[in-house]
């Protein structure tokens, strides 16, 4: 008695659950609303089918409930029962599966209209590829990989030099218009999945898989990996911009073509020596750091981490949070350098100054450090001496107590905190996992044995 009572509860709290949970669907974002019909489908059969057995079960449990005068009846087969139960399967089961396939034909039939942009996945980055005006993507290999040309683009490809090249994990779009995404990977696994747009798509080294879609919502939309692809996956985020087509035209004329990525000039070191003493009345002549006045070291660290912090500066990204005074300081300096051509300049003079590492500072216990480390490493390098292919600057031989601040930082949402800071966002992330200052002066102390 008490079972049937269970049972039917249970069935009635699913039920309730589902109509007053606010857990849901995200509000639809594109053009796939045949997407939920087909699942809310699925929910009704299964549902229908999870109450009446339920209900016959503790139908059955009450009714037939032991009766020392009654013996049960053997009733090995009964034609009619049997071809009711396969009727019904038969239906219910086809009404879960058809719709499906009516959308998946849908899915698979890509508009002739739909504008086509690349997504290339590596651990544990989006980027993203538009044809230029020819409208055609030019041709990639894995042997042209560089730390330079991290698309693969084959430089002797014309129908590659007007290719438009967003190394920003954010993908803007604009409302209304259907477009195709071909996916691609350059190491494992991952998959693209942007909930409110209802697509989901793994991403396979070696094939190139795609997904269609018109978005139908503007707003900012999260882009998740979701396939286990390493211990950066869970940081391994996107953002996707629906939004009308004069903005989307703005953000896409910000973006450089190959042929502008390659032709861009090399820094000059000797045009960027003039501008450096403004750093050095603070990093040190030698760009070695100073402790006292807050400044690290900057000799030894790589031109494109450095040239990504000045601009993040300059456009507030960076040293805008009211708690980071040493940040606040640098921003208005980082202002001083007025160009692209000039933050280049900067970095490639620093780049010709000595590499003498500096002392350290921190102590903490070395083995306990070696351990944390090892989630650092798949970024930084196991010699932590940081890797442009993961966004990951170099730490080894560092100031080692601007490093802790900026650990503190990033875990406190004093860094990486900003909107369009997504590279230090995917850092928070990381940052969140140490849990006190000792695991942080651990890591540390490891650091400053490499
Ligand atoms: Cu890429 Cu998970």
């Amino acid at each position: 008695m008490a079972l049937a009572i269970v049972l039917i509860v249970l069935a009635l709290g699913s039920v309730l659950f589902h109509f007053l949970s606010p857990w849901y669907f995200t509000p639809l974002a594109s053009n796939w609303g045949t997407i939920d019909q087909t699942i809310s489908i699925t929910f009704w059969v299964t549902g229908t089918v999870f109450v009446a057995v339920s209900g016959f079960v503790a139908l059955a449990i009450w009714r037939y409930r032991h009766n020392p005068e009654s013996r049960a009846a053997y009733e090995p087969e009964n034609k009619k029962l049997e071809w009711r139960l396969l009727i019904v399967t038969t239906l219910g089961v086809a009404a879960m599966l058809a719709p499906g396939l009516f959308v998946w034909a849908k899915f698979v039939d890509v508009p002739a209209d739909a504008a086509v942009v690349e997504v290339v996945a590596q651990q544990w980055n989006w980027m993203y590829r538009m044809p230029g005006k020819d409208g055609r993507l030019g041709r990639v290999d894995a042997r042209f990989v560089t730390p330079e040309n991290p698309f693969g683009m084959s430089p002797d490809d014309p129908n590659g030099r007007d290719d438009v090249l967003v190394t920003s994990p954010e993908l803007h779009l604009p409302m209304n218009a259907p477009v195709k995404l071909l996916l691609r990977s350059k190491d494992v696994l991952h998959n693209f999945s942007v909930a409110q747009i209802r697509v989901k798509m793994d991403l396979v080294p070696g094939l190139v898989t795609y997904v269609w879609f018109t978005p139908t919502r503007a707003g900012n939309f999260d882009l998740l990996c979701e396939e286990l692809c390493g211990v950066g996956h869970f940081a391994m985020r996107g953002r996707i911009v629906v939004e009308d087509p004069a903005p989307f035209q703005a953000w896409l004329d910000h973006q450089p073509t190959f042929a502008q990525v390659s032709a861009r000039a090399k820094g000059d070191a000797v045009a960027g020596k003039a501008s450096f003493a403004v750093c050095a009345g603070c990093h040190g002549m030698q760009g070695e750091g100073n402790f006292a006045l807050r400044a690290p070291r900057l000799a030894g660290q790589g031109a494109w981490y450095l040239e990504r912090q000045l601009h993040q500066f300059k456009q507030g990204t960076r040293g805008a949070d009211e708690r980071d005074a040493a940040g606040r300081q640098m921003a208005p300096m980082a202002a001083t350098l007025p160009d692209d051509a000039a933050i280049a300049n900067v970095a490639a003079y620093i780049a010709t100054l000595p590499d003498t590492p500096v002392a350290p500072t921190i102590r903490g216990d070395v083995d306990r450090g070696r351990a944390r480390y090892a989630t650092c490493a798949a970024c930084h390098g196991a010699d932590g001496r940081g890797l442009a292919s993961t966004n990951a600057p170099r730490l080894q031989g560092m100031s080692d107590w601007y490093l802790g601040t900026q650990l503190q930082n990033f875990r406190d949402g004093v860094r990486g905190a900003h909107a369009q800071d997504m590279h230090g966002a995917q850092m928070a992330l990381m940052a969140k996992m140490l849990s006190d200052d000792g695991a942080i002066g651990d890591i540390l102390a490891y650091i400053n044995t490499r």
